[in-house]
């Protein structure tokens, strides 16, 4: 059938393959390896997967089994993950997800998931952990004339699944606007050691690789139209919590600039997504830093704020993840947005040379901390995985200053998010420098094991579990102390406490 949209499809070859969802579909067999575009809920593909669905459902009513491996940028949508998931068609997820329905199963053990640092992924396809990558499908804005492909409104691991794939699926979305053109900037100078090259990139909006995504032209096997919008989920509103939270960022962050360890224009901002992030983004925009630079993984509303406000000159992500009201702010405006945003492969978003240069500032969400420092960001009780690392460890281990902030309890007060030990490590006391509640910032630069305890304890445990963390500091020093104070067979027990009785509070 012809393009509906030749503008959109420019290329006669590439033209010539366009075909209905179902038809690309059947590209797609039982045990494939998938690499789906798709990143913090933009930019995924949205007639494919749901035609896959069907299939899947068809042979499964059959008594065939049919399931695949999907591999992403990072978390889609429900209508990808959620819906494969729900049909019994996913044997293997890889390297995030966010959905309620795919991490059902996942802890039911019903699909295996691999957790990754986003900035790994690239590498570890080409050295073939996961086997071999059967096919991609990509959402793209647009197809230029020469075949090249114009990006949509995230990169993520586009990139790699087309160099890897062997047969490419391309979904071209008519919804994502046309001025994404020129916006993107695809790397294709990383390789494998000991071929690695530095990556030269010295400032957030350098440009150091071309605007499209390549592809070889014979691996295309089906072009599919689509014009859906993106997940484009709400952010609930900004809460009290989250407010005070971002003042002390702000506080904290005016007094680093005093002590002169921050430009006034402080460095590159990395945001995790979510009400708090959103908080300290609307913060900044009354605070008195400008202009600043993001070097982030997704770009949310708040940043979208920032810039036409000028509070931010420029940013670099992987993925736009915007409300509906953000994505419609973004297309109404995109001339004015489109020359200060670079998107990019999520393995140079999260490039550790490229954070470590820019000296980035890290801000990211958490489950709990513990009394010396430790984070866990991806399992409640230690056993339950919520979402995934995602790039919360690139950015952590790499920035100049890694800040974690979370309310200090959880479940309407009877968790609290500061805990003796926590359940599960994603970042260690090695890669946390700040910690911050509404109760406070616990600077933890420079402090030994005990005096970190003391400062987390006093600044950003919730006033009703003070006590008892004290008191639990306490018997483990007169247990022996040592470097850092642990009674190991109770250090868990606030999470059994909780399992058991529902509430983490100590028993009177
Ligand atoms: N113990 C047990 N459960 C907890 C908890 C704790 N200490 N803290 C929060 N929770 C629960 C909440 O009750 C909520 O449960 P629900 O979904 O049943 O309501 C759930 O965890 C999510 O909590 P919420 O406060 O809504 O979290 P958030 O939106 O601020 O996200 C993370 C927090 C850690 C889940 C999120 O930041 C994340 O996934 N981080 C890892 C990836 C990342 O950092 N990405 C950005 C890098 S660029």
């Amino acid at each position: 059938m012809p393009p509906r949209d030749p503008q959109r499809i420019r290329n006669a070859r590439l033209a010539a393959l366009v075909m209905s969802a179902e038809e690309a579909a059947a590209y797609i067999g039982p045990g494939d390896n998938v690499g789906m575009s798709g990143f913090t809920g933009s930019g995924y593909p949205k007639a494919v997967p749901a035609a896959l669905v069907e299939r899947i459902k068809a042979s499964t009513t059959r008594g065939e089994a049919f399931s695949v491996g999907v591999w992403t940028g990072a978390s889609t949508a429900p209508e990808l993950d959620g819906a494969l998931a729900a049909a019994g068609g996913i044997d293997l997820r890889m390297p995030y997800q966010s959905d309620p329905v795919t991490r059902a199963k996942i802890n039911a053990g019903e699909l295996d998931y691999l957790d990754l640092h986003l900035s790994h992924v690239a590498q570890m396809v080409w050295e073939g952990f996961f086997g071999h990558l059967d096919v991609a499908v990509i959402e793209v804005a647009g197809i230029a004339t020469n075949g090249e492909l114009i990006p949509s409104s995230s990169v993520g691991n586009n990139k790699t699944w087309i160099d890897m794939a062997d047969r490419v699926i391309l979904e071209v979305n008519s919804w994502q606007p046309i001025e994404f053109e020129g916006m993107h900037d695809i790397y294709y100078g990383t390789a494998l050691p000991p071929h690695r090259r530095p990556i030269q990139i010295l400032g957030p909006s350098d440009r150091i690789g071309v605007p499209y995504l390549r592809c070889a032209p014979e691996k295309v096997v089906a072009v599919v139209e689509t014009n859906a919008p993106d997940r484009n989920a709400p952010f609930k509103p900004v809460d009290d919590t989250s407010r005070q939270i971002a003042g002390h960022v702000i506080e904290f962050l005016t007094h680093e600039v005093r002590a002169g360890r921050l430009p006034a224009t402080l460095l590159p901002l990395q945001s995790g997504v979510g009400n708090i992030a959103n908080a300290v983004l609307a913060e900044l925009d009354r605070g008195p830093f400008r202009p600043l630079t993001a070097y982030t993984e997704v770009i949310q509303d708040g940043m979208l704020a920032l810039l036409r406000s000028g509070t931010l000159s420029s940013i670099s992500a992987t993925a736009f993840s915007l409300s509906q009201d953000g994505a419609t702010e973004l297309r109404e405006h995109i001339s004015d947005y489109r020359d200060r945003i670079v998107l990019r492969p999520q393995e140079i978003s999260n490039h550790p040379e490229v954070i470590r240069r820019l000296g980035c500032l890290a801000m990211n969400g958490i489950i709990e901390a513990d009394l010396y420092g430790n984070i866990n960001s991806t399992h409640i009780m230690g056993t339950r995985i919520q979402n995934g690392i995602g790039g919360s460890g690139d950015f952590a281990r790499n920035a100049y200053i890694s800040m974690f902030l979370t309310p200090s309890t959880a479940a309407g007060g009877n968790i609290s998010c500061i805990v003796p030990m926590v359940s599960h490590v994603d970042h260690t006391e090695h890669d946390v420098h700040v910690i911050v509640t509404e109760n406070g910032v616990a600077d933890l630069r420079g402090l030994a094991p005990r005096r970190r305890a003391a400062r987390i304890i006093e600044n950003c445990a919730h006033p009703d579990y003070r006590d008892a963390l004290q008191d639990y500091v306490d018997r483990a020093l007169a247990h022996g102390g040592r470097h850092t104070p642990h009674l190991l067979g109770e250090a868990l027990s606030w999470h059994e406490r909780y399992e058991q009785t529902g509430s983490m509070r100590p028993r009177p």
